[in-house]
């Protein structure tokens, strides 16, 4: 056994599994010694300075490395580059260019992966960024991008880098609706789509969904890759087919040069309103970050074959399923389908049959694949994992057991990042050499970074308390730099603390190291299934079908998915509750953002529980989801309706 469970000094019952990493990890990591947490903090600004030095290609060097006027901030001050060159060109230069950059598994067993070179994606980006010119597309313009999990969106993507358009990407499993929204706020000009793809042994389109998005948006021009041959709609002078345009185009461009500060990309999400926020991140501080988290939470090695299984649609996907892992010139799996298709064991045979040695994907899965049982992961040879990585939710003792058991064969260590589609980049994990690696306690900041975890009025938890948890200047490089067209949204992650940023989380400081356990949101923000789901969205969703009057969206714990919304809805005095009417609210809600979204309950009832003044008291549905102790009810304007909930939600005293 490579990793040696130490017993941790039992003050605490928890504290019992605690994991070092072994001789031979240590021997093989880029870093090894918690030395590299002391040297960071001794001089935050000239760490990151160096580590940007190092890792990446400017073509100009910066004048200043850290600039900041709360509650905005800049990093490497005037430096100037091209984040696709810095993923593609360096590497070319060099013995990797014939090096598998993607290999892209289709769904389908029958038919063959894709493996693009970095040569190849090379040639693909830069005949796609002649595409864009040639689609009027200019430097700071934005493209939208709704598509799969196909290996053109990373070519998108690394093209509109490549002449400085700003991408938004939005997740293909969201509703047309839901795209429309995000290219209105964006202004988008340019929309690259698919016709459609498998997923679970089914056939999706999304050009319809595509079709439906683009109404009353400034799109002008739409580029559809074919990935099925189906029969779709195309619109003359506005739609045009990828593989046409990509035909004929020069497979050389030369790449933009970027101030560091300019805008590499939007990525939308929800906070506690109901419209979802742009948030933005810009070219060179986010390019220092994904490649160093890229490169030491996963101890990327050249011969490693990495796998992230999050949707490009999500941060995650962006940064460590696209410009991380290029950055470090790694080679990259990228697999098309669901993980049970066309049985449950896909995702390991996927890990055998090409060696994966770093996986990384989100405790949901880990809890789903829990449930289906040992007999699945069993059936293959996982012997090429070293490391293990989850995000997106906290994870249980049960799952990390199980996920560094089953899936590591004890071998490998569990890497609990903890991030945020605002941070850009993972912040808080351990480090496989350096350790340790704690069930639930995702581990200490990445060096360079500095949390701390504060009670309401501001002061400092100690060891063992929970509190919520901020970051403290100087901020990450990779951390967003505004919320688009909305700067008033922005200055609130920085205006419930003074000069620090609110992550809205829920922590509790685990050690004298500085280890950090997560707790979950603190706000209306649920994460289900890892993907992150506003209350007020799914709220305003519901009540826009025409026969609710009134609806509330609480979170309740779930097993697998970790939460799932449950709507309490009231309908029109003249509409009868139904299970069709059920169907009929899914069915919108899947409309109005996605499936995603779908409540796991619709509870109808005549009055939601109200404050005299008016107000629905969320905190009371949310105790009745939860079984927890209600609490003073007598308040209310009608605490009755209180009771005949109760009943409804199986609420036990
Ligand atoms: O609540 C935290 C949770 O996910 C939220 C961010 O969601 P999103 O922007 O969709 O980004 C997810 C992927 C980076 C956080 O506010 N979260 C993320 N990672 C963890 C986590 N909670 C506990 N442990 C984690 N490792």
């Amino acid at each position: 056994m490579l990793f040696k469970p130490i017993t941790w000094v039992k003050k605490d019952p928890e504290k019992s599994n605690v994991f070092w990493p072994s001789d031979e990890l240590k021997k093989r990591a880029w870093v090894n010694a918690d030395s590299i947490y002391v040297e960071a903090a001794k001089d935050r600004v000239a760490f990151w300075a160096k580590l940007a030095r190092e890792g990446i290609d400017w073509f100009k060097k910066w004048d200043e490395a850290y600039r900041e006027e709360m509650p905005y901030y800049k990093w490497f001050v005037n430096g100037k580059l091209n984040i696709s060159y810095n993923a593609l060109d360096r590497h070319v230069k060099t013995w990797r260019r014939n090096k598998a950059a993607i290999i892209w598994v289709p769904e389908p067993l029958d038919e063959k992966e894709r493996v693009l070179t970095y040569f190849d994606l090379s040639r693909e980006v830069n005949k796609f960024a002649n595409v864009l010119k040639t689609l009027g597309v200019k430097k700071g313009d934005r493209v939208g991008i709704y598509l799969p999990m196909i290996p053109e969106v990373q070519i998108a993507m690394l093209a509109c880098a490549r002449i400085g358009a700003i991408h938004s990407v939005v997740f293909s499993a969201f509703s047309g609706k839901s795209l429309q929204e995000r290219m209105l706020d964006a202004e988008a000009k340019v929309l690259v789509t698919v016709d459609g793809y498998h997923r679970r042994g089914k056939q999706i389109t999304l050009k319809t969904e595509a079709d439906k998005g683009i109404e009353g948006t400034p799109i002008q021009k739409v580029v559809v890759v074919k990935r099925m041959g189906m029969d779709v709609n195309m619109v003359e002078g506005r739609d045009y087919w990828w593989h046409d345009l990509m035909k004929n185009a020069d497979s050389s461009c030369e790449p933009e040069v970027m101030d560091s500060e300019d805008i590499l990309y939007l990525l939308y999400t929800s906070g506690t309103t109901g419209k979802p926020k742009g948030v933005e991140h810009h070219t060179g501080g986010y390019a220092v970050q994904a490649y160093w988290t890229a490169k030491w939470d996963f101890d990327l090695h050249d011969e490693d074959v990495f796998w992230c299984t999050a949707d490009i649609g999500w941060v995650t996907g962006h940064t460590y399923g696209c410009y991380g892992p290029l950055l470090c010139g790694a080679t990259m799996l990228e697999y098309e389908g669901a993980p049970n298709h066309p049985q449950l064991d896909r995702w390991w045979s996927i890990v055998e049959k090409y060696g994966v040695s770093v996986f990384y994907t989100a405790p949901t899965a880990i809890r789903m694949f829990m449930q289906w049982g040992e007999k699945w992961p069993r059936k293959h040879n996982l012997n090429s994992l070293r490391i293990l990585g989850t995000v997106g939710e906290p994870i249980n003792e049960e799952a990390w057991l199980w996920y560094f058991n089953n899936i590591g064969g004890g071998r490998c260590p569990v890497i609990d990042t903890w991030w945020q589609t605002e941070t850009g980049g993972t912040l808080i994990n351990s480090l496989p050499g350096i350790g340790p690696f704690i069930p639930t306690v995702a581990g200490r900041s990445f060096p360079g970074t500095n949390h701390d975890v504060l009670d309401e009025s501001g002061s400092p938890m100690n060891i063992g308390e929970g509190g919520y948890l901020v970051q403290k200047s100087p901020f990450a490089p990779g951390m967003l730099r505004n919320v688009w067209k909305n700067p008033a949204r922005y200055k609130e992650y920085f205006s419930v603390y003074s000069e620090k940023y609110y992550t809205s989380d829920g922590a509790r400081r685990w050690d004298e190291l500085g280890n950090i356990r997560l707790t979950g949101r603190v706000d209306d923000v649920m994460k289900v299934a890892g993907h992150r789901l506003s209350t007020a969205e799914l709220e305003n969703a519901i009540t826009s079908h025409e026969a609710v009057v009134e609806c509330a969206v609480v979170a309740a714990p779930h097993e697998i998915k970790g939460e799932v919304p449950v709507a309490f809805v009231t309908l029109r005095s003249d509409v009868e509750p139904s299970d069709q009417l059920i169907k009929d609210l899914i069915k919108h809600v899947d409309a109005t953002i996605g499936p995603t979204a779908r409540p796991d309950k619709i509870v109808f009832t005549n009055e939601l529980p109200k404050t005299r003044s008016g107000k629905i008291m969320r905190r009371i549905l949310k105790s009745l989801v939860r079984n927890e102790p209600i609490g003073d009810t007598t308040t209310l304007m009608n605490p009755e309706s209180v009771q005949l909930l109760k009943d409804e939600v199986g609420y036990k005293e």
